[in-house]
């Protein structure tokens, strides 16, 4: 019999390891979020962030973060330059920590300038080296889901370096429940919370999105102000792990309930001439808890009055012409929108997601500053006009 390797040493639950991705764009945000949560040592990088702190920061991070989609917790970084060595280094872990033998796993892998150049292959040895430790000592495997596993690994082979991450969240933290319908181009949630950030909304004076489809910036930001958990109502997969702190978890929703505000002094408006998405918006808004907190009405941009004057904020994403045939009312679109800006919205501070860079000079308007966002995948630019 080859000759076991050394087990992985223990993880400290008072210094972990963290890692939250989120869309292309929205770092800086995430970073912020992140930083009011208390993390350490932060480290923003392309399409997330990493950070370091104890257990209880990594469920606050999933009860509380907005723009990040998943928090994963590091379990080993250990060199893999063959199949043998992975192999070794997934079963020097002691699996029976983290999952029941009557409890399903799936491993998604990605690899980059490594010796092992299948993700394919680097997910399934991963799998066989814990189900192979399970066998070994229990006499039983546990099985494998890939859609909804009590535990979501997510393995990364870079440069023949392995590091093996729980994905603490499980589905992801952009699916926050309350769009119980979706209109034709919804905007990720967690992406919309980390626009709302980008564009420095001081969550004190009212919102507006002329364009709102299903109401997704109104109810992020409604959400936001209230002071209102995003995770609140949602389940995750660490609940479900042997280590879990049950009365911990307890105790930070509870705190978290608590501090919901069930009403704010100012209003939080969405219109949209499409009556269907709106009756969407309400219905979600009602969902998210928020819907004492939003105000939405069916018009047409080009008519639209706030019912609250400047000062606020106008946050929208226009249509972007997904669709074949739909130029014309494309353009028609973006003018509207350009008369509503030019003609309602002096004073105020207005941030336009645009996935379509030929309708921009159809606002008539002279932009200020620009962000590089990816909304799903559509690369975009959130502008931003100064109308004060
Ligand atoms: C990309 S979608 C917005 C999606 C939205 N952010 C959400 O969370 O679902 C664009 C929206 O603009 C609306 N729209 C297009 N032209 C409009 C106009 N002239 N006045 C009002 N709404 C308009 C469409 O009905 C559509 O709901």
């Amino acid at each position: 019999m080859p000759p076991r390797p050394a087990p992985a040493p223990a993880r400290d639950p008072g210094d972990l390891e963290y890692f939250a991705p989120c869309s292309l764009g929205v770092e800086a945000a995430l970073t912020a979020e992140l930083v009011e949560l208390g993390a350490r040592d932060l480290s923003t990088r392309p399409g997330g962030v990493s950070f370091r702190g104890d257990r209880r920061l990594g469920y606050l991070a999933n009860l509380w973060l907005r723009s990040a989609v998943r928090v994963q917790d590091l379990l080993l970084r250990a060199p893999a330059r063959g199949k043998d060595e992975l192999y070794d280094a997934v079963y020097r872990i002691d699996w029976a920590q983290h999952m029941r033998l009557d409890q399903t796993l799936a491993v998604d892998a990605s690899v980059r300038d490594s010796a092992l150049t299948h993700s394919s292959f680097v997910a399934l040895t991963v799998k066989d080296a814990i189900v192979d430790q399970f066998r070994a000592r229990r006499g039983r495997r546990p099985s494998v889901n890939v859609n909804a596993p009590d535990l979501p690994l997510k393995v990364v082979l870079k440069a023949d370096q392995l590091t093996i991450w729980r994905n603490l969240s499980g589905d992801s933290l952009h699916r926050r429940g309350y769009h119980a319908l979706q209109v034709k181009s919804p905007l990720n949630e967690a992406t919309a919370a980390g626009l709302l950030r980008l564009a420095a909304w001081d969550r004190a004076s009212p919102l507006v999105d002329p364009m709102c489809g299903s109401g997704t910036f109104v109810i992020e930001a409604a959400m936001l102000a209230a002071d209102r958990a995003p995770g609140l109502e949602r389940r995750f997969a660490f609940e479900r792990w042997p280590d879990l702190d049950a009365e911990l978890l307890r105790t930070l929703r509870a705190e978290a309930r608590a501090r919901a505000k069930p009403t704010l002094p100012f209003p939080l408006e969405g219109s949209d001439r499409h009556g269907g998405a709106i009756a969407i918006a309400r219905r979600s808004a009602e969902h998210a808890g928020v819907g004492a907190l939003a105000r939405f009405s069916v018009e047409d941009a080009a008519r639209f009055t706030p019912s609250c004057a400047p000062p606020f904020t106008v946050l929208c994403n226009p249509p972007y012409g997904e669709r074949i045939g739909e130029g014309d009312d494309l353009v028609a679109s973006w003018r509207a929108l350009g008369r509503f800006l030019a003609e309602r919205c002096r004073g105020a501070r207005a941030f336009v997601l645009c996935g379509n860079r030929e309708m921009v000079p159809h606002l008539g308007l002279e932009s200020g500053r620009q962000f590089s966002v990816m909304n799903g995948q559509i690369e975009c630019r959130l502008l931003e006009y100064d109308l004060r």
